[in-house]
């Protein structure tokens, strides 16, 4: 696997292969990252991934000084799975960056308590996408929203690039795989396999579906030490909150702390 630190050397390499398949990354990768790579791989071209901590994604300095580190075992784990080459910048791509700001759907869910958080992810992707220029790239269904901005947002500029979304990929008791996970006691990620559980009593309780029934499994979450920044069932375009407790599909998604780890898992009705 081709290792390129340096921003202009990459521009070189680029004008050498054809086709990219691009997988963009903070690191500390673990299984779910792995489906994005595999799925890249299956396709006919150059694997890229990139290993960058975004600093414009965060809002809290401490989340951002903490956010896990292991730069030798996602190369070596990058390379058993036969990625092709990795770029791993430096801050120096944030100079000059064209700051992009998210749309409307970037104020719900995930942006509800982390204003700017979208915005420093399509900044630092779109300049990404400027330097890797994939055919294609792939985001994990994890993280819904910011696959549906950066799906919408790829679409709205025009970009020549195709958005492949990957299913989430979850450890044994269903708890959604996330480099956050590392930072979890044993004890603590068993207790938050609970929150994938909840919604899929959710799904299955989806005729009988209502904010009552949101409120009540969220305040069990919270009675079992949770803190639950939300848990929304909302349309899977908008966003929005339901009004329409029949439209289909739904979105249930949520995002909820314990043990000061926040963590988000989503579930689709259709
Ligand atoms: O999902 C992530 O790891 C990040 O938000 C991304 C897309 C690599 C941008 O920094």
């Amino acid at each position: 696997m081709k290792i390129i630190t340096a921003y202009q050397e990459f521009k070189d390499f680029r004008n050498s292969i054809e086709s990219v398949s691009f997988v963009p990354t903070m690191g500390n990768l673990h299984n779910g990252h792995m489906a994005l790579i595999d799925k890249a791989k299956s396709y006919d071209s150059h694997v890229v991934a990139s290993i960058f901590i975004n600093p414009l994604q965060f809002n809290d300095a401490s989340d951002f000084n903490n956010y896990p580190k292991s730069i030798d075992d996602d190369i070596a784990i990058l390379s058993e799975h036969g990625c092709d080459s990795l770029f791993i910048p430096d801050s120096s791509i944030l100079e000059d960056i064209e700051e992009i700001k998210a749309p409307d759907k970037a104020l719900y869910l995930c942006g509800m308590n982390r204003p700017g958080h979208f915005d420093g992810v399509l900044t630092i992707v779109n300049k990404l996408f400027k330097i890797i220029k994939p055919s294609r790239s792939f985001f994990g269904k994890k993280d819904f929203q910011q696959l549906t901005l950066i799906s919408n947002f790829v679409k709205e500029n025009n970009l020549p690039i195709e958005i492949i979304s990957v299913d989430t990929v979850r450890e044994q008791n269903g708890l959604a795989m996330s480099s956050r996970n590392n930072r979890l006691s044993e004890s603590d990620r068993e207790k938050a396999s609970k929150l994938y559980k909840t919604l899929n009593v959710i799904k299955e309780n989806s005729y009988n579906l209502s904010y009552e029934l949101i409120n009540k499994h969220k305040d069990e979450l919270i009675q079992q030490g949770f803190v639950v920044d939300y848990l929304s069932a909302c349309s899977p375009d908008s966003l929005k909150n339901l009004e329409d407790f029949n439209s289909r599909p739904i979105l249930v998604a949520i995002a909820a702390s314990i043990s000061g780890i926040r963590l988000i898992d989503n579930i689709l009705i259709d």
